[in-house]
Order: structure tokens, then sequence, then C-alpha cells
């Protein structure tokens, strides 16, 4: 897959995942398979304010390439300004979110709310492509924003005339927030109407409905997101790679990743959700999450962690 200069081996994509895509886990995703990885959505206008907790948000990890962020905003000046800031010149790639369906978002006229706003959308595109100088603009849309508007084929169009390099598609509309079936048919439906590559999205869990999602809609490439939050090696399973990796290990590993740049208050409260979810196929585990939850310092959430290792290596110990 080739996104305007960038090429891509496999098009697996870890996409945007709101208070989880840190740099820790986009380390693993690309290690594990992954050849696209982004930050978490950004406000473009908590950007052009100097939002601390946005600036950690951009943190990337050593030799993070190509370094993906993604944007999102209802303003094509500010949207505009933000991508010229000297913080996002490290980024190789800026990825406009018109997808997200969540109420504070959308009643602001931004994420999937600016699927019904052509006009807009096209200035946006536009104006990004002219402020990203050079680099690709690509985009996140859903298969419209209600079920009785499913518009994503008419706002492809308008985002490759707009000049963008590629478009991810999540096939579920906006009122539909998770629930209900990913349509399949309108992920193909987009991925024949453009030149430009098609991402499919939605549903993704294992190799098998990676190959029908490959098979019934010819895209380019697939971006997985909640399958791989707490089990990054799902990108290896999908390339029938065969990897042996203890969860543990991996929790650690991505914990010590974030611990570099995020506060240690912050990093431990932040990365408790993240522990459980490595621990989710390990027999017993939930009976830990209370002491989880309760662990003020990064060595004592270590070491639970820890401590469940022993149990399943020795086997012997009740947790
Ligand atoms: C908790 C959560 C946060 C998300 N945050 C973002 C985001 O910041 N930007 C974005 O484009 N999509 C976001 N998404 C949507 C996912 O990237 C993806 O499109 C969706 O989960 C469907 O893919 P999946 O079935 O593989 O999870 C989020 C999804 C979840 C569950």
């Amino acid at each position: 897959m080739l996104i305007k200069n960038l090429n891509f081996q496999n098009g697996l994509m870890f996409p945007a995942v709101a208070g989880f895509s840190d740099a820790g886990l986009r380390m693993l995703c690309r290690r594990y398979g992954a050849d696209l990885t982004c930050t978490e959505m950004i406000s473009a206008h908590g950007l052009i304010y100097e939002n601390v907790k946005t600036e950690m948000l951009l943190t990337s990890y050593n030799n993070e390439f190509p370094r993906v962020v993604q944007l999102f905003g209802s303003d094509h000046q500010i949207i505009s300004r933000a991508i010229k800031l000297d913080i996002l010149s490290k980024f190789d790639i800026i990825d406009l979110n018109f997808g997200c369906p969540a109420r504070k978002i959308v009643s602001t006229g931004a994420g999937c709310a600016m699927m019904n706003n052509e006009t807009t959308l096209y200035k946006i595109v536009a104006e990004a492509v002219n402020a990203a100088s050079g680099r690709p603009v690509t985009v996140k849309i859903r298969a419209g924003f209600t079920k009785d508007n499913v518009n994503a084929a008419k706002i492809a169009k308008i985002v490759e005339e707009a000049g963008a390099s590629a478009i991810t598609i999540h096939g579920r509309t906006g009122d539909m927030q998770y629930a209900g079936v990913c349509n399949l048919d309108i992920i193909a439906i987009v991925k024949s109407s453009v030149k430009i590559p098609v991402i499919g999205n939605g549903d993704v869990t294992t190799r098998k409905k990676y190959l029908e999602m490959l098979k019934l809609t010819n895209v380019d490439g697939v971006a997985i997101a909640r399958a791989a939050l707490g089990y990054p090696q799902i990108f290896s399973e999908i390339k029938n790679v065969k990897i042996n990796v203890d969860p543990v290990d991996l929790a650690i590993e991505h914990f010590d990743e974030i611990l570099k740049y995020m506060p240690g208050h912050v990093a431990v409260n932040y990365m408790k959700k993240q522990a459980v979810l490595y621990l989710k196929r390990i027999k017993n585990s939930k009976k830990l999450h209370p002491l989880i939850f309760k662990a003020e310092s990064a060595d004592t959430l270590k070491s639970i962690l820890i401590s469940v290792k022993n149990h399943y290596l020795q086997e012997s110990i009740e947790l």
C-alpha cells in the first residue's frame, strides 16, 4: 500500500484509540506487525492554545516511523494552523478525524458530525493538505453520521478531490456508536469509489475476519483497534506468524515506555486499565483487579503484575 510517497508492506494499522494508543502500545503493535500506528485524536484547538496534556499525547517512542498524528476540530483555520506548529513538524502523516461519534465532539460539529457538512469538510481537507507542506493527509470516516444518511462513498470522493492520500473507513454509522454489525458492503463501495488507498475497519479480531474483510471489500489495508488493546500480538496472528510472548512482560514493557514521558502518578493511573486488558486471558486474574486499581506507585503496580506471572508459572498458588 502506497500512501503518497510512503510504502507499507502489509497495510495493517493500529488506528487512533482515545485513552489507549500511547507511544508504548504503538511500539508493541509495530513490533508485532502493524505498519501504521497513530496517536489518539488530539484537539487542534487544544494544540493552538498550548494545553500541556495535549503535548503529552504527541510523544513518540524512539525511532517511531512513520509518525502519524490524528487531529480533530471543526474550524479549517485552526486545523491548518495546528498542522503548521513546530510541535507537529516531526509527524510524517496528518490524519483527520471525521469518525468520532462522542457527544462532546459531535456537538461542536467535529468528528463524525463533519460527514453532514460536506463544504466545511472539503475546506478542512484541502487546507490541511496545503498546511502539511508535502506530508500525506489521511482521513478517518464512518459509514455516515446516521443510519438514514450512509454517505461514506460521497465523502470519500470529496476528500480524494480535496487532496487526501488515504481513507480509513469504519463500517458503522455514528449513531450506532460501537453496537450492531460493521457494514462491509459500504467499505467495498468506498473502495471502488476512489483511487487512493482505503483501509477497512471494524470488528476484525481474528485472521479469519481479516481475510474476510480483504475478500469482501478489496481494501488496501485493515485497521484493528479494540482487539489490539492489551493484545498487540494480534498483528502477528493476523499475519499467521506464530509467536510466544508473555502478557505480563508486555504489560511491563508498555508501562516502562510510558514512564519515560508521563509523570509517575499519571502513568500509574493511566496504566491500570491497560494492565487489566493484558491480564484478560489469564485465569483468575480478575481477582487482582481491586489490588491493581488501588496501586499508588509504579513499583506496586509492577509487583502486582509480577505476582500474576509467578502465579501462572507455578500454577500452585491460588490467587
Ligand atoms: C475507547 C475508544 C476510543 C477511540 N478513539 C478513537 C480516536 O481517538 N480516533 C479515531 O479515529 N477512532 C477512535 N476509535 C475508533 C477506533 O479507531 C475504531 O475505528 C473502532 O473501534 C472500530 O474498530 P475495531 O472494531 O477494530 O475496534 C475509538 C474506539 C474506542 C473503542
